[in-house]
């Protein structure tokens, strides 16, 4: 069966609930594609008055983080348990962004997948090479050990449901998209990677897809590539160019 492309926006430390419920109304008509899946990641404090914005319409909500322990003395996490309550069903896992100022391991995004899985909340694994390490030549290896580490102890069954976004840190924010030779290249590496571990059946079903610097001008090119399965959109998630996205075609 053919992939359903996921595309969906991260909206980082963006928005002010208010913003956010604006910003829902303004887009609504202009992602009304059943084609793809869409998706919001919004800030903890903008979930709850996304999802009641997004009601009626076919934006899902998702969350940008979350904590790996069940509940308690965790001053200022959210817990999976609070997702699910709140009717969230993707989180991002392990952005470049938390790896960088927060500290985030593949160990610690490991023991997150395993928890968001646990609640029945889809993970959003990120993964992605630094620009020297572009440069020295080791992005391959170098993903498929945050591949290999994120998805320890996690089964076959439930890989095929989980997401993959492979973003090259060198492409987030800066305008400089990757070319659709670079992020096949790697996407159809991951998903290799994948059918190592468990099996093809597996690395046909999981959505893997690219981020960075992602707009209206580059998202048909880069969607139609065999090895990739939507985006995850920064920038360009905070404007009405995210319609343009998701109707890319
Ligand atoms: P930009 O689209 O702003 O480059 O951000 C990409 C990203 O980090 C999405 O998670």
């Amino acid at each position: 069966m053919a992939r359903k492309k996921l595309i969906a926006g991260n909206w980082k430390m963006n928005m002010t609930p208010s913003q956010a419920v604006e910003l829902i109304n303004t887009l609504k008509p202009l992602v009304a594609n059943d084609e793809v899946d869409v998706l919001l990641c919004v800030p903890a404090i903008d979930i709850i008055p996304a999802v009641e914005a997004a009601k009626g319409s076919n934006i899902q909500i998702g969350a940008e983080n979350m904590y790996f322990e069940e509940k308690g003395a965790f001053t200022g996490e959210i817990s999976p348990a609070m997702l699910d309550d709140a009717g969230i069903k993707y989180v991002i896992i392990g952005h470049s962004e938390r790896r960088q100022y927060f500290a985030e391991t593949d160990e610690t995004v490991n023991k997150k997948v395993l928890k968001a899985i646990e609640h029945g909340i889809t993970p959003i694994i990120c993964c992605g090479e630094s620009l020297t390490q572009r440069e020295q030549g080791v992005t391959i290896d170098f993903i498929r050990q945050q591949i290999k580490i994120a998805f320890l102890n996690v089964t076959a069954a439930q890989a095929a449901s989980v997401v993959i976004a492979y973003e090259p840190i060198w492409a987030i924010g800066t305008g400089k998209v990757a070319t659709t030779e670079q992020a096949q290249e790697v996407c159809k590496a991951i998903r290799e990677c994948i059918a190592e571990i468990y099996d093809d059946a597996t690395a046909a079903a999981i959505r893997i897809q690219y981020g960075g610097s992602v707009t209206a001008a580059s998202a048909a090119e880069l969607f139609a590539q065999a090895d990739i399965d939507g985006g995850l959109v920064g920038g360009a998630s905070l404007k009405e160019e995210f319609g343009k996205i998701v109707c890319y075609k």
